[in-house]
């Protein structure tokens, strides 16, 4: 237990888990790996691991929205992901409509926002309608925004952002010299979070320590936990610990004080 915290953080109990309501990572991004894994030490097929993982981003979302999360920032496909067997890449992309089908009203009922970041229009028509409805569906509610990152890619979100930044050079409507760290920001699929853009925490599971082509601008300081048990094996009581060991972190910004 605990093995992914530093010796002088581990709590010598559960009971010791307490957290600061007072620092609570406002943006939490997660890595959900390890859904073929669980599955295969099953001897289930890979899809099973898949639709096992779909239940945990319900509990999990929930538990995050309980413990004050503002954003909960999923990977859920990425921009390299069409290359797996094509049933598995079906599979996944009617997993949304399911998920959907099913949980918005409990989203609604927990004050929860659906938004989905990534190339959309290049989703099938079918798994467009079911993110086009949760979007539309959750859109009054004001708690925690449960972010989907679906069809989504790090590099080619930045391609994008400085493609149309160059647009705007040609046109002649923007100075090369008056481009900052900001403007290049509100052109990322981040920009609607507003001041919660950049995750504070990022967790991946199934032991695996890599960042996978996820918010490569936007993580600049993040911290990182990863973690061993796989996706579909994750619970809330993992979140606090994770959400735990980030509070025992000094984030510094490279300044030299805490923040
Ligand atoms: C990585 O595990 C997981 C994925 C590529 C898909 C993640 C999707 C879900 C958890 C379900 C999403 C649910 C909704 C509502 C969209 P892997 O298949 O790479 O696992 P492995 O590394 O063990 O093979």
């Amino acid at each position: 237990m605990f093995s992914w915290l530093k010796k002088d953080t581990v709590p010598s109990s559960p009971d010791e888990l307490v957290l600061d309501p007072d620092n609570i990572p406002a943006h939490i991004a997660i890595i959900m790996d390890g859904n073929g894994r669980w599955a295969q030490k099953r001897h289930l097929p890979r899809v099973a691991g898949h639709k096992q993982g779909m239940n945990t981003v319900k509990t999990i979302a929930i538990a995050a929205s309980d413990l004050g999360v503002k954003v909960l920032t999923l990977y859920a496909f990425s921009t390299e992901n069409w290359k797996r067997p094509e049933d598995e890449v079906n599979y996944l992309m009617k997993l949304p409509v399911d998920f959907f089908d099913t949980f918005v009203p409990d989203l609604i009922k927990n004050n929860v926002r659906v938004n989905v970041m990534g190339y959309i229009d290049k989703l099938p028509k079918q798994t467009q309608k079911a993110v086009y409805d949760a979007m539309d569906d959750t859109k009054d509610c004001t708690g925690m925004v449960l972010n989907f990152a679906l069809n989504y890619g790090s590099r080619a979100e930045i391609t994008t952002a400085v493609t149309e930044i160059a647009k705007e050079v040609a046109a002649g409507k923007l100075d090369p010299d008056a481009i900052t760290d900001d403007m290049i920001g509100q052109h990322l699929m981040t920009a609607n979070l507003g001041e919660y853009a950049d995750p504070d925490l990022i967790i991946r599971t199934s032991g695996e320590e890599r960042i996978s082509n996820f918010l490569l601008w936007q993580i600049a300081y993040s911290e990182f936990v990863f973690m061993t048990p796989h996706w579909p094996e994750f619970t809330p009581e993992l979140l606090q610990e994770a959400v735990y060991t980030y509070q025992h972190r000094k984030r510094r910004f490279g300044g030299l004080k805490n923040k």
